[in-house]
């Protein structure tokens, strides 16, 4: 989600933030023509000032492609150009132009016409990118999820997937005017491309590396499969979740050699350039409490009403939030280490406990203790909590038969959706005792009612999605990826080629898990 709608992330330095576009279609181009070939010897020096093997956090020779190098000379070169640099921009613009807006609790398509929308996108990038619609099969899933599979000439090899998605996130109608440019005019002002989806996520899904591609008749060795989503800013339930379905029934399990989502962030820490590449994501829950107590005329109330007993469970819970530990191994504490070991300026007393809290309980702590400051990396190592939604009660004069409130939760990557409800279950039983309610958790009984007219609690489990499976980052697809990102970097920059700076890459870990449900099963 963009909330700034500007193609540009937090940090980063202008000069990469200025080509984004262009850049992001080389690093597909890259991507495309170097997964053919894993692990091809560099081209381009590395900078004396960046060691590549340190025992933490090491880093890849930036990888080029060898047997396509040609195509990827021709494409650097033209990617250097302004012409291009116009068109590329032109092309995220346009896409941004057409709103594909995604709301809350939509019904199914074919129903809610807002869905409508999507159709004028797609009939653009069929004009805008013609030769990828006459060389790559599409398939539309669930009428508006794109399904592309790019044949390739050796099919003893597993595909690979590039995935995206092409909705966005609605502007809110009071918000509209305090945009510095309009949310969908796609407005180039020299620098930055504004507009909702210019960053997240229709860079991704723009076909503007493919159809260079093709222009030069490249034809690929390995399969190259691509799959948008539309709605996956409300949980990808119409779009992902049958492409998911369509992408196993074509290729069955563990198919693709590597599957690349969005989820690739640019940031300056500590003095250094880093690429962080989400290799985990947190899960989700919802917890929905339910209150139901005997009605009444509020002349004689009970000592407690639903509402009343709603809010010491809420107070019990805020009082109680999970206390998050920072693991070693976990994906922050991978993270954390690399911006440790490379991270120019990291204050010492950080930078000492990180390097050794591999081995170090204490060290460990202390870690944990100032990791924990930033609010931002709070979230991201331990499950959160948030009650975001309350009802309860309909006449001033009657009780309240009925209350009503929702938890949400962003679940750790060490830990699991049944861990998550059990913990609040654990909390609240004992006070849900005292008040003499019986307790079930997704209709099973945990409490008995010790005294029916009393009452009832009842916790129900919405929008379930466990951590995502974390992605090894010695694995030859993240060090592929790593290595290509390096490659392009190099390719795009003079100042890094001449090792006035350089990029490095980081594991990392996304704050929501709004493409979790992108990823194929
Ligand atoms: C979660 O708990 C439910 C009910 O206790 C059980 O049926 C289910 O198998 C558990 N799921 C996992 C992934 O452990
Ligand atoms: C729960 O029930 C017991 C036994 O009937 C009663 O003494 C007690 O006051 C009740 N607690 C509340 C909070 O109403
Ligand atoms: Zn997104």
């Amino acid at each position: 989600m963009d909330s700034k709608g500007m193609a540009v992330l937090p940090g980063v330095v202008p000069p990469l933030a200025t080509r984004r576009a262009r850049w992001a279609g080389l690093l597909a181009v890259a991507l495309i023509l170097g997964v053919l070939y894993f692990f091809v010897p560099l081209e381009y020096p590395a900078t004396p000032s960046l060691k590549i093997s340190p025992p933490v956090c090491p880093q890849e020779y930036p990888l080029t492609p060898q047997r396509n190098g040609a195509f990827w000379r021709e494409l650097t070169d033209l990617y250097a150009t302004d012409a291009f640099l116009t068109r590329a921009v032109e092309q995220l613009s346009s896409a941004v132009q057409i709103p594909t807006e995604t709301f809350d609790e939509m019904e199914p398509v074919g129903v809610d016409e807002r869905w409508l929308s999507r159709g004028p996108f797609i009939d653009h990038l069929a004009t805008a990118y013609p030769l990828v619609h006459t060389s790559l099969k599409l398939q539309k899933v669930n009428t508006y999820g794109l399904f592309y599979t790019w044949q390739g000439s050796d099919t003893t090899l597993k595909p690979v997937l590039l995935m995206g998605h092409y909705d966005v996130v609605p502007v809110a109608p009071l918000s509209a005017d305090q945009w510095t440019h309009p949310p969908y005019s796609g407005h180039f002002d020299g620098k930055f491309i504004w507009g909702r989806g210019s960053s997240d996520d229709k860079s991704s899904v723009i076909e503007t590396a493919i159809e260079a591609l093709l222009e030069r008749k490249f034809a690929p060795t390995r399969t190259v499969v691509l799959s948008f989503g539309f709605d996956e800013e409300a949980g990808g339930y119409h779009g992902a979740q049958y492409l998911a379905a369509a992408l196993l029934d074509r290729f069955g399990p563990n198919s693709f050699s590597m599957i690349v989502d969005e989820g690739l962030g640019f940031q300056e820490n500590y003095g250094t350039i880093f690429a962080l590449p989400d290799i985990a994501e947190k899960g989700h829950l919802n917890v929905e409490i339910e209150l139901q107590t005997p009605g009444g005329h509020s002349s004689v109330p009970p000592g407690h009403t639903s509402i009343g007993m709603l809010a010491a469970l809420i107070v019990q819970l805020e009082s109680n939030a999970p206390v998050p530990t920072l693991q070693v191994g976990s994906p922050v504490f991978e993270m954390a280490q690399c911006f440790a070991t490379r991270g120019a300026t990291m204050p010492s007393k950080l930078k000492h406990a990180l390097l050794h809290a591999g081995k170090s309980p204490k060290a460990l702590k202390t870690a944990e203790a100032l990791l924990l400051k930033d609010p931002v990396l709070k979230a991201l190592i331990g499950t959160t909590q948030a009650v975001d939604m309350i009802t309860g009660g309909v006449k001033s004069n009657a009780l309240p038969e009925q209350a009503w409130a929702v938890v949400n939760h962003r679940i750790a990557t060490q830990s699991s959706v049944n861990e998550t409800l059990q913990r609040d279950v654990e909390l609240l039983e004992g006070l849900a005792a005292r008040f003499n309610l019986s307790v079930t958790a997704n209709g099973k009984l945990i409490t008995p009612a010790a005294d029916a007219t009393y009452g009832s609690l009842a916790l129900t489990t919405r929008q379930e999605l466990e951590p995502a499976p974390v992605t090894p980052s010695n694995a030859a697809p993240f060090r592929l990826l790593a290595g290509t990102i390096r490659a392009t970097f190099h390719a795009a920059r003079k100042d890094v080629r001449e090792g006035k700076t350089d990029i490095v890459i980081a594991p990392a870990i996304g704050p929501g898990n709004s493409g979790a449900s992108e990823l194929a099963s």
